[in-house]
């Protein structure tokens, strides 16, 4: 990522506010995303003790010695826990529901029109949970990824990563009281009106979908290329980033990023992952005699620590301002979620006069310093790092 960066801002593709702006979203996006599969990983396998059974002995197999460090072939072979993770990634998706603003009108699979510029909200956790696609949807079983099991099913009926050409990159509400019951609420209305809905975000009218069909007409088609609303609200932290932005800018950005998850950068990868996951299961060790741990800070340190380390060359997880940084990622987070469920305070005027306006600009603050303080932000490695590419073209 840093020598493509260093090469797409020589060639004029990008400039140093750019490279923040990528920096920074993918220290959000690799970095959350990954947290939350992990913590629901690690509590599936701890309340299926046969599952965590057959991970052990299909390791064994496939290892030899449960203590040897995995290699990238290795993984390739450990097919049953590819198909828990599968599974964890479709009862918790780490991206629940995505957006878009429709660039043309469209005609759903059932037949309802939806015009140009309304804003769809695509479902992922209740696609997911659809009991015609995963028969008893709630049971963890790692077997609906099967080969034979998943022949029959649309290619759109699982997405954890998105679909179609504004996908991850990274593969490996509303006026309610909490979180959780907005969430409540929005689960029944997909429900009670599957397989669309419609319904407004302040002055917005938005169109809900739950169905793999309606998935693929908008996910496959770039007219449908711009993401919603909701996505503005990232803007004061990510700039307009890969995730963020559209159009001409979201193209030449996903040019110049995609091969830094080519298949051999991802082998190279594997000390990394191999190192943190030494240094993660030694701190679990630690506390695997209480009856009860709270597991985020370790997996959230984690996942920053090899994010940082892969993709941006440092490590910060053991310094005090890695862990301001980290602090702040979780209090900005907090922030989103207020506001997501008071969608009034999606426009900006009345957001001013919100207590957690100031304080959301005081954290974005804290999160630009330490990207700018990164080794590919300071003017020091850029040059040492600069050199190899210089040299090569
Ligand atoms: C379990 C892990 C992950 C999951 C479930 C996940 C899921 C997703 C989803 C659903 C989207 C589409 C968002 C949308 O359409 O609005 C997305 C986009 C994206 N993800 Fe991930 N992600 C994961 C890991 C990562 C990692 C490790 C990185 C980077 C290191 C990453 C970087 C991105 C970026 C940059 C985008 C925007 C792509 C674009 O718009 O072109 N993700 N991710």
């Amino acid at each position: 990522m840093l020598d493509l960066l260093l090469t797409a801002k020589r060639e004029g593709l990008i400039d140093n506010e750019g490279i923040r702006e990528e920096v920074d979203t993918f220290m959000f996006e690799g970095h959350d995303t990954v947290s939350a599969a992990m913590m629901f990983g690690l509590m599936m396998i701890a309340n299926h003790p046969k599952v965590q059974e057959e991970i052990v002995n299909e390791m064994k197999d496939v290892l030899g010695d449960i203590k040897k460090k995995p290699q990238y072939s290795d993984l390739q072979e450990l097919s049953y826990m590819e198909r828990c993770l599968k599974e964890v990634l479709r009862l918790y998706p780490s991206v629940h529901y995505i957006s878009r603003e429709l660039g043309k009108d469209l005609v759903t699979h059932t037949g309802y029109k939806l015009k140009k510029g309304t804003v769809v909200q695509l479902h992922i956790y209740d696609l997911h949970r659809n009991p015609d696609i995963y028969p008893d949807p709630e049971k963890f079983d790692p077997d609906r990824f099967l080969p034979h099991n998943c022949d029959q099913r649309h290619p759109f009926a699982y997405i954890p990563f998105s679909a179609g050409p504004r996908n991850c990159i990274g593969n490996i509400s509303l006026l309610f009281d909490t979180p959780e019951n907005a969430f409540k609420v929005v689960r029944k209305w997909g429900r009670d009106y599957y397989p669309i809905y419609g319904n407004w975000i302040a002055h917005l009218s938005v169109a809900n979908i739950v169905n793999p069909y309606d998935f693929e007409t908008i996910l496959s088609n770039m007219v449908h290329n711009s993401k919603g609303p909701l996505y503005d609200m990232l803007h004061s932290w990510l700039g307009t980033g890969l995730l963020t932005s559209g159009g001409l800018k979201w193209q030449t950005r996903r040019k110049i990023l995609t091969p830094s998850f080519h298949f051999n950068i991802l082998q190279e990868f594997i000390k990394v992952f191999n190192e943190e996951t030494a240094n993660l299961v030694t701190r679990l060790k630690k506390d695997c005699h209480k009856p009860y741990i709270e597991v985020t800070d370790y997996i959230s340190g984690f996942a920053l620590n090899t994010i940082g380390e892969t993709a941006m060359g440092t490590n910060f997880v053991d310094s005090s301002s890695g862990r301001e940084y980290k602090n702040a990622i979780y209090d900005i987070g907090q922030v989103y979620v207020h506001r997501m469920c008071r969608p009034w305070l999606l426009n900006k005027i009345l957001y001013f006069f919100d207590r957690r306006y100031f304080y959301e600009k005081n954290l974005v603050k804290k999160l630009h310093q330490f990207t700018n303080e990164t080794p590919l932000m300071t003017s020091r490695t850029l040059r040492r790092n600069a050199w190899p590419c210089w040299i090569f073209f």
